[in-house]
Parts: C-alpha cells; sequence; structure tokens
C-alpha cells in the first residue's frame, strides 16, 4: 500500500483560487493511488477571534467547496476536525516535547500575532495541533502550499523528538508541492493572496462577472521594468498554468521569451481557463448545496472511521509516554 495522505483547510469562508492552485487541485490527484484524508480544522480556526454562530455554516462551505472541487467521498475521507477529539489529546502529547523556541520562529504566529490585540496560548501552539492532525494518521506526505513548509519542518522535527525519546512511532512526512504553491494577491502580487483580502482574491463560488472583473484590475507592472518578470506577470502565469493547457502556458512563456507578449492576451486567456475551470466547480457546489443531510452524513462517516484510526495510534501513543491504565 503507497503512503497515506493527511491534509486540512481552515473553514474560513469561501475557498479560493489559491487554495487550490496550491493544495485542492493535488488533494484531487492523489487519491487515484492513495488512501487520503482531508480535514475542516475548525479548532485551528478557533486561534483567531470569530463568531461561534457562523461556525457550523462556514464547516458546510468548506466542504461544499472541497467536494465540489472533486474530493471523492467514495475513495478519501472527509471529516471536521472537532468531531475527532484525539487530535487534541495528541497534541498535548507532542507539545510535551516540541521545542518553544522553534515555535517562537514560526512566521505565520508572528504574522497572525500582529494582526490581534492579545496573543493566545493556542495561536502560539497552533503548529503542534498541525503536527498532531498529520501525526495521528501517521501521513507520509501533506499536499499543501509553500506558506505551510514551515509547519511541515516542524512536524518533522517534532516527530524524530518523539521517535527518539519514545521509540520509533511517526514517519516523518513529506510536503507534496503544485507547480503553483504560491498565488500572489490580484492587486499586489508582493502579497500571498489569502481570505481576508477582499476585492483581489478569486473565490472558487464567485460569478463569471466577478473573476472577469477581477482578472481585469490585475496589477501586471508594478515598479521600474527590470529583466525578470513582474511580480504581477508572474502571478497571471502562475494562474495560467493552474487552470489551462501546458500547451496555453508554452506559448504564452514562447511569447514572453520573444518579447513579444500583450498583457491583453495573457489575460484573455487567463479569463478563459479560469471560467472553465471554475464553472464546474460552481455548477457541482450547488448541486451539493441542495443536499446538505448528505453532505453531513460523509462528514459523519469520515469521523467516525479517523476516531477509530485515531484511537489505534493514540492507544500505541499512550503506552510508550507511559500513560492511563496498564497499572
Ligand atoms: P489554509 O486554510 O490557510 O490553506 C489551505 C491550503 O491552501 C494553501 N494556500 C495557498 N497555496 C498557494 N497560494 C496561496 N496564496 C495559498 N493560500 C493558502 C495552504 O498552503 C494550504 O495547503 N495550517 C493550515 C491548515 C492545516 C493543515 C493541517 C494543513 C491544519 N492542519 C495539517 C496540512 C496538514 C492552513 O491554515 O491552511
Amino acid at each position: 500500500m503507497s503512503q497515506r495522505i493527511f491534509s486540512g483547510i481552515q473553514p474560513s469562508g469561501s475557498v479560493h483560487i489559491g487554495n487550490y492552485a496550491g493544495a485542492l487541485r493535488n488533494w484531487v490527484e492523489l487519491q487515484k493511488n492513495h488512501q487520503c484524508i482531508y480535514c475542516i480544522v475548525d479548532y485551528h480556526a478557533m486561534t483567531m477571534p470569530y463568531d461561534p454562530a457562523q461556525m457550523p455554516q462556514r464547516v458546510l462551505d468548506a466542504a461544499l467547496d472541497i467536494l465540489a472541487c472533486g474530493v471523492d467521498p467514495e475513495r478519501s475521507l472527509l471529516f471536521v476536525q472537532s468531531h475527532v477529539p484525539q487530535h487534541c489529546e495528541l497534541s498535548w502529547i507532542l507539545g510535551c516535547t516540541a521545542p518553544m523556541g522553534e515555535l517562537n520562529r514560526m512566521t505565520q504566529f508572528k504574522e497572525k500575532g500582529e494582526r490581534v490585540d492579545s496573543v493566545t496560548v493556542g495561536l502560539f501552539t497552533y503548529p503542534v495541533l498541525q503536527s498532531a492532525d498529520i501525526l495521528l494518521y501517521r501521513a507520509g506526505a501533506v499536499p499543501v502550499g509553500e506558506d505551510q513548509l514551515q509547519h511541515l519542518e516542524l512536524t518533522r522535527e517534532i516527530a524524530r523528538r518523539f521517535n527518539a525519546r519514545y521509540g520509533d512511532t511517526f514517519p516523518e512526512p513529506k510536503p507534496v508541492l503544485t507547480p503553483s504553491p504560491r498565488v500572489m494577491d490580484l492587486s499586489d502580487p508582493t502579497r500571498k493572496m489569502s481570505k481576508s483580502v477582499e476585492g483581489s482574491t478569486i473565490m472558487l463560488s464567485d460569478s463569471d462577472e466577478v473573476i472577469l472583473r477581477l482578472i481585469k484590475r490585475a496589477v501586471t507592472d508594478v515598479g521600474p521594468a527590470g529583466d525578470e518578470m513582474s511580480p504581477g506577470v508572474k502571478n497571471l502565469f502562475t494562474l495560467l498554468e493552474a487552470t489551462a493547457s501546458p500547451e496555453v502556458v508554452a506559448k504564452f512563456e514562447a511569447d514572453y521569451a520573444s518579447k513579444s507578449l500583450r498583457y491583453g492576451d495573457l489575460k484573455a486567456a487567463l479569463s478563459e481557463s479560469m471560467l472553465a475551470t471554475l464553472r464546474p466547480i460552481r455548477e457541482r457546489r450547488a448541486e451539493l448545496a441542495a443536499n446538505p443531510k448528505r453532505v453531513l452524513e460523509i462528514l459523519g462517516d469520515s469521523a467516525r472511521q479517523c476516531r477509530k484510526m485515531a484511537d489505534e495510534t493514540l492507544a500505541e501513543v499512550r503506552h510508550k509516554c507511559g500513560l492511563g491504565a496498564g497499572l
């Protein structure tokens, strides 16, 4: 059996094209040959201020987007993190070997810490919970965008420390990147695209009109022209790679190399490939949204299977750590 795959996404409203290009398209691809476990990480979403009344809808929206992208519940598991509270137990256990100095260096912690009045312990230990998510299922590979590489490196470090202290238990999981692991913001292509920036992020649920407007307005040249491709144009190529055929990408790369590239043509091709990619996703999403009961069933069935796997790992972990019964 090939190695097990695990990945997660925060339920933060609509999924955007960066999530798709950097991670979700690999989630779908990897299902063909691997056992895949995908998680909507609501415990993680609690690390930033939020409205509890909105959380259930956010989770359902994330599930709809993920299934609409092509994650197949017949092949893969898709569950909600808080339905498997074992993640928290392993997080505590791993936290007792995780080095505080390394957590302090996490760039996501530093960035998010600057956005809140008071930094919580939850925000600080976020990457330990992420390590627990992955290690609980002994996943060997984790499809993520580039921004998660540091957390993955920490997960490997935590696995090594645990194995050294308590005996070989966890594999060291490797990241799996797409060719477009870092999609940038359309109006400020020096900044990573994220859900928190409205008006320059393409959401999977956006209408054709909105998508066309966002691409039309996307920044191309910023700063003085040099020999290097500008960040805006580079980002358009990134998005083209994620949505168009290799032939289309090769044609525009050749135009760029021969200095005959017209940004208008590039944007027109990108608009076409983006609409062609997102339309069927939007249609599938609408079909799924008409039957939320089915979606909840999928999440419930998956959680049941995950709890079973989680219990098996935890029984071994508790035993190795000298915890619980046995006295
Ligand atoms: P999240 O919810 O921010 O993002 C979900 C996935 O999308 C990728 N991504 C991007 N890729 C390319 N360009 C972008 N602009 C872009 N923005 C987001 C992310 O890298 C990610 O793969 N901490 C994680 C969630 C998590 C997790 C896990 C992931 C919790 N536990 C265990 C893997 C394994 C996060 O906040 O992702």
